[in-house]
């Protein structure tokens, strides 16, 4: 049996150009990201300065343009002096967002060499928990000034010649969050980030801004803090934050896979907000959102670790499904469908906690389930996204109405002469028919269609199993008079890569 749907894409019906800072990563000092994911100096991968090779490759191979460093909650307790300098020098201190015990090995200047090895850029954050202005000026001063003034030359002694030249600020994380430290009203932290934003691009006036928006749409405050916050820093900063984590703990996969039109529905609220105090201010400056914490998160709220200030103990180590992989092929494809708007994105995390990625402490690394489409979409969603129209049967589920079976979106990527489909079909037991009129492409052909499926939708890797769930690009997609036909096997995340002739 099988359900039909269809597509229709057209190389000038386009939503935006894809920010690459939509496939953007974070990686926090937490549980075991830094200490034992990314940096393990015993490790038998460990490169001369302690890094995992193995980690490094796996991590390139996503081609992540951007992370998000170094929390999370972790920052609103974090005096980055102390991770800087000489590491012999670097003192040992109790860790209040996660109650463990931070050994400072690795800090800001160890992590700007780590993100330039995977290729990618660092989005950093600043504490705005229990510390303010000045030391966020400090810090931009040490990362990005070239030389002459204390901070900077301080950089240049610690062996970092040239200015890390970091473009993209958090000002603080989820500071309406109870959870964290030094946590704030929406007025308290309007004006402090308004005010460290300022004394931030007064050291360097090239920055880009993020400012705290809920830390998720479920806060009580939600609306109103976006809403506060942004009357009192709009001038001031570029971006929005938005964060939001879903999971299947109720065991609903129908209502589970829905769940990405909750993710659409929060980028559209708080879209309308910003457009709020837009209008209110008679501004012309169009403020953009960063999504900056999104994923499946099954372990939330098992909060920190039983036993208090253990140095990176395992933390949020969730195994993901095949459905979880499914759930964050939506999302990519929801990010998408919003890139006019959404210009920067972190899956959190990347390594260790509640990620694709997962190694064992001087042992091997494994691949999960959803480190498929989040590297299909990072490697082949790079270009114009184009504005489908798209017929497709829907069902109802405990929290959603109307939810289409096929979940899709395509990239034009104009340069390569290529276009992606995204697809999900999310049809738990039939196929489902898929017809794409693309004819004002002209002469096309089929690259692959890679097909990511499993008969059991809970089946997972692990590390004696780790290519259980592994693409395949036997997909059955072909190339009929201006058509792109394919049957999307049931419960499955699909990539089609079509080649544009004569381009
Ligand atoms: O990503 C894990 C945690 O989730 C982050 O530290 C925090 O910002 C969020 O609540």
């Amino acid at each position: 049996m099988s359900i039909k749907s269809t597509m229709l894409i057209d190389k000038n019906f386009t939503i935006s150009a894809v920010d690459p800072r939509l496939y953007g990563s974070f990686i926090e000092h937490l549980g075991r990201a830094v200490y034992g994911g990314i940096y393990e100096p015993n490790h038998p991968t460990a490169d001369e300065n302690g890094f995992r090779r193995d980690a490094l490759d796996a991590i390139r191979a996503l081609n992540v343009p951007i992370i998000r460093y170094p929390g999370g909650n972790f920052v609103s307790g974090y005096n980055w002096e102390d991770g800087v300098g000489p590491k012999a020098d670097r003192r040992r201190l109790l860790e209040l967002a996660w109650w463990t015990t931070e050994t400072n090995e690795v800090g800001t200047n160890e992590f700007a060499d780590w993100a330039k090895l995977v290729g990618s850029e660092v989005m950093m954050a600043v504490n705005l928990g229990t510390r303010g202005i000045d030391a966020a000026r400090n810090l931009v001063e040490y990362c990005n000034h070239p030389s002459g003034s204390y901070w900077s030359d301080l950089r240049i002694s610690h062996g970092y010649k040239e200015p890390h030249r970091f473009k993209t600020w958090c000002l603080g994380n989820e500071m309406d969050g109870p959870w964290q430290i030094g946590a704030k009203t929406a007025v308290e932290y309007g004006r402090l980030a308004n005010e460290t934003a300022k004394a931030m691009r007064w050291v360097d006036p090239t920055i880009e801004l993020v400012a705290c928006g809920s830390s998720s749409s479920g806060m009580d405050t939600f609306a109103e803090w976006e809403a506060t916050v942004l009357d009192l820093t709009y001038d001031q900063v570029d971006f929005l934050s938005l964060h939001t984590y879903y999971n299947n703990n109720e065991n609903d996969s129908s209502n589970f896979l829905a769940r990405s039109l909750d993710m659409d529905q929060f980028i559209q609220s708080v879209s309308a907000i910003c457009d709020y105090v837009k209008a209110k201010k008679r501004s012309k400056k169009k403020l953009m959102l960063s999504l900056d914490e999104w994923n499946v998160w099954n372990s939330i709220g098992s909060s920190r670790a039983e036993e208090r200030w253990q140095v990176a103990p395992p933390e949020f180590e969730d195994t993901y499904t095949m459905e979880d992989a499914l759930a964050v092929g939506c999302f990519l494809i929801t990010l998408l469908k919003h890139a006019d708007r959404v210009k920067m994105a972190c899956i959190a995390q990347l390594i260790n906690v509640i990620a694709p990625i997962m190694t064992e402490n001087g042992g091997p690394l494994w691949l999960q389930t959803t480190y498929y489409p989040y590297l299909h979409a990072s490697l082949y969603g790079r270009g114009t996204v184009l504005q489908p129209i798209i017929s497709s049967p829907k069902y109802d589920s405990k929290d959603f109405t109307d939810v289409p079976y096929l979940e899709a979106i395509s990239v034009y990527n104009e340069e390569q002469g290529e276009v992606t489909i995204f697809a999900v079909n999310r049809h738990l037991s039939e196929m489902l028919e898929l017809d794409v009129d693309v004819r004002s492409f002209g002469d096309i052909s089929v690259m692959e269609h890679v097909v990511l499926e499993n008969e059991d939708i809970k089946a997972v890797n692990t590390k004696s199993n780790p290519a259980n769930v592994v693409p395949h690009n036997r997909g059955t997609a072909k190339v009929d008079g201006g058509h792109v036909k394919a049957m999307l096997t049931k419960a499955s995340w699909n990539v089609i890569r079509l080649r544009i002739k004569n381009v």
